[in-house]
């Protein structure tokens, strides 16, 4: 697989504040490559600047094996911030400015205004939109030049369910058209919807990378005691159980995916056994980035 972002060490400091640091990723073509990270952990930062709006402070990137010229830049579409659009102008016209300034070729309009699903209200003034109507023409318009790779921060931002999942199916539909896309959020279940391969971003720092499969993935590892003779038993009938191992005179649980400590401890209590100990020593991969992402300290 051919890669079409690779990052080296990038690093940008605020002051005292380091946004991004040391920051390793690679992009192959194909991806839709999901930066998963709480507010404030530097990830509009790094789009900055791979874009070129933000000067890093160390480090460097590539796109496409080459550092990132004018003309590599042609390459990507971004939407990074709403674009300005007038709002007495319609979607076409605003797209045919957009196409201008740009120097990208106005035939690709209707495809695009087909993709994002805007065909029926191409005609009507920009002003007449909905949030998630705007937010679809500002993607329309990062597809204008038709680029290799498509770059979205938070594009379901303020919408509504419903216009998180119109988002979510045409960034679906866009990625089955071939383009390789990067996209910042916040959420999760989003990382998981919509991409093949994620990072995980926390104050800066890379905390994981690797396809979206793996969020499932990892066991929980539960140690437990308790008063009881035959709790090697008892443990082996808790349906959430997999291996199980004795050490030191504590019982290893490994967990079955989906089941957590608590559902063990409920399972003891109900039998009449109250756990002397109970811990978990490993936690799933789920879990670990949901509490990445509740983590309000620094942000
Ligand atoms: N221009 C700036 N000046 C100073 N601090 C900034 C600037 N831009 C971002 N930051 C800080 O850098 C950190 C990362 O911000 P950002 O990249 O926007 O995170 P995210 O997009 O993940 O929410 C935050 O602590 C933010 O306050
Ligand atoms: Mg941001």
């Amino acid at each position: 697989m051919e890669t079409v972002l690779s990052i080296q060490k990038l690093t940008k400091n605020f002051g005292k504040l380091c946004a991004v640091n040391q920051l390793d990723l690679e992009v192959k073509r194909g991806q839709v490559f999901g930066m998963l990270g709480p507010n404030g952990s530097g990830k509009t930062t790094t789009l900055g600047m791979l874009m070129g709006v933000v000067n890093p402070t160390s480090g460097s990137f590539s796109w496409f094996g080459q550092p990132a010229t004018h003309e590599t830049r042609k390459k990507i579409g971004a939407v990074l911030e709403h674009p300005i659009f007038y709002p007495y102008l319609s979607g076409q016209k605003n797209l045919e400015l957009n196409a201008l300034i740009k120097g990208a070729d106005p035939a690709n309009i209707p495809k695009v205004l087909e993709t994002l699903e805007l065909m029926d209200r191409k005609d009507d003034k920009y002003q007449t939109y909905s949030l998630g109507m705007k937010q679809r023409l500002a993607i329309a318009s990062a597809l204008v030049s038709d680029p290799i790779i498509l770059i979205l921060d938070e594009p379901t931002n303020g919408l509504d369910p419903m216009g998180i999942a119109e988002i979510r199916e045409i960034i679906k539909k866009i990625a089955e058209d071939g383009k390789t896309i990067i996209l910042a959020s916040h959420l999760l279940d989003e990382v998981q919807k919509v991409c093949t391969h994620f990072a995980v971003l926390r104050r800066g720092t890379l905390m994981h990378v690797g396809p979206v499969d793996d969020v499932g993935k990892g066991e929980e590892l539960v140690e437990v005691q308790a008063y009881h003779d035959d709790l090697g038993v008892l443990l082996q009938e808790f349906i959430g159980s997999g291996q199980i191992k004795k050490e030191n005179g504590l019982f290893q649980v490994m967990m079955k995916e989906g089941y957590h400590s608590t559902d063990l401890n409920r399972f003891l209590f109900d039998k009449g056994i109250v756990a002397s100990y109970l811990a978990t020593r490993k936690k799933s991969l789920e879990k670990q980035f949901l509490e990445i992402l509740t983590d309000h300290s620094h942000s």
